[in-house]
């Protein structure tokens, strides 16, 4: 089968198309063909060497805890656990359904599982060019949240309006993007869905308003030096969190059929083009998810 394999430590330009030998499932697993996969930011942290145990050669792909150390869907063909599987919403298209797994799951459990977001909450998304957290604005819209977001990138922002982001602030040419934030969002974000870490995650538990909640779920920008005054003063909740539960994941498949949501694609490449759209991804050039055709519907 034709597979993505890395075989050393050395960014996107290290990812290779190779004809492999296809998995043969185990007891309780099932040979599943993929059609289409996305990217995520742990793809090409791996490739960078950025990522703790990696265990060569490594097929990327990292959607339902494959891409390292178990083969990922980068792949014609992965072998799952049977009880992995699950019926996609009828509504979604095989590429928009691609687009879901880990950044949909990862934002449903942040936003509702553990952020326990109503309609009462103003919520701060950091960083809206983030595959799972253009799933978090449109999470917390779905049940009529004010959503308050910021980005490096004007043209982001306005794909955040699109997707019905209330105040958009860039957080680059923004003077003071969080004195900005707070100012419109009468009196602090009452949830933060946060993976910037670093100042933006120390600014946001500075603004946020008391008895927040925070969640946090990656660290894109490194560790956060916080003020526990800060925390503490406000009795803040910071709610860790990561992927989530068979439950989850069934749930966000559930919003997908009872809405009218569709996942932010930002393009569709072939597996020839995963080098070039892992360097977007690094640049942080895309705005929600990037998705690799991998084999065609007709190829059995
Ligand atoms: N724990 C888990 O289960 C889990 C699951 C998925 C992802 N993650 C982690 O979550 C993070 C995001 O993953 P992803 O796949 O969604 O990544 P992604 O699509 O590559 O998004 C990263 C985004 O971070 C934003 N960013 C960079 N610097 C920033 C700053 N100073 N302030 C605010 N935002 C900033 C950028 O937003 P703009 O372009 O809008 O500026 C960028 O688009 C990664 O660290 C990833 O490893 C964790």
């Amino acid at each position: 089968m034709q597979a993505i394999v890395l075989r050393e430590i050395g960014g996107p330009q290290q990812l290779h198309l190779e004809e492999i030998d296809a998995p043969v499932p185990a007891p309780g697993e099932l040979l599943v063909k993929i059609r289409y996969a996305a990217f995520n930011r742990r793809d090409v942290f791996i490739a960078q060497g950025l990522y703790p145990g990696i265990v060569f050669p490594v097929i990327p792909g990292s959607d339902t805890l494959l891409g390292m150390p178990h083969y990922g869907t980068f792949a014609e063909y992965v072998a799952l656990p049977a009880s992995n599987v699950f019926a996609k919403p009828a509504r979604l298209s095989d590429e928009q359904v691609a687009a879901l797994p880990l950044a949909g799951l990862t934002a449903y459990r942040a936003v509702f599982t553990r952020g326990r977001c109503t309609s009462d909450d103003v919520v701060l998304i950091p960083g809206i060019g983030g595959g799972v957290q253009t799933f978090a604005l449109q999470f917390a819209k779905s049940i009529g949240a004010r959503t308050i977001v910021t980005s490096s990138s004007d043209r982001k922002l306005a794909r955040a309006r699109e997707l019905g982001a209330d105040v958009t602030v860039n957080y680059v040419t923004s003077e003071n993007w969080s004195k900005e934030v707070r100012a419109q969002s009468d009196g602090g974000p009452t949830l933060v869905i946060d993976s910037a870490g670093g100042a933006t995650l120390a600014k946001a538990l500075d603004i946020a308003r008391p008895g927040a909640r925070v969640v946090i779920y990656g660290g894109t920008t490194g560790d956060a030096t916080v003020r526990p005054f800060s925390i503490f003063w406000k009795h803040l909740d910071i709610l860790g969190t990561s992927m989530g539960s068979p439950a989850d994941f069934s749930a966000m498949l559930q919003l997908f059929d009872d809405t009218t949501l569709a996942p932010a694609i930002d393009e569709v490449v072939d597996l020839a083009g995963v080098p070039e759209a892992a360097e977007r991804l690094r640049a942080g050039d895309q705005f929600g998810k990037i998705v690799v055709r991998v084999s065609a519907a007709t190829s059995a």
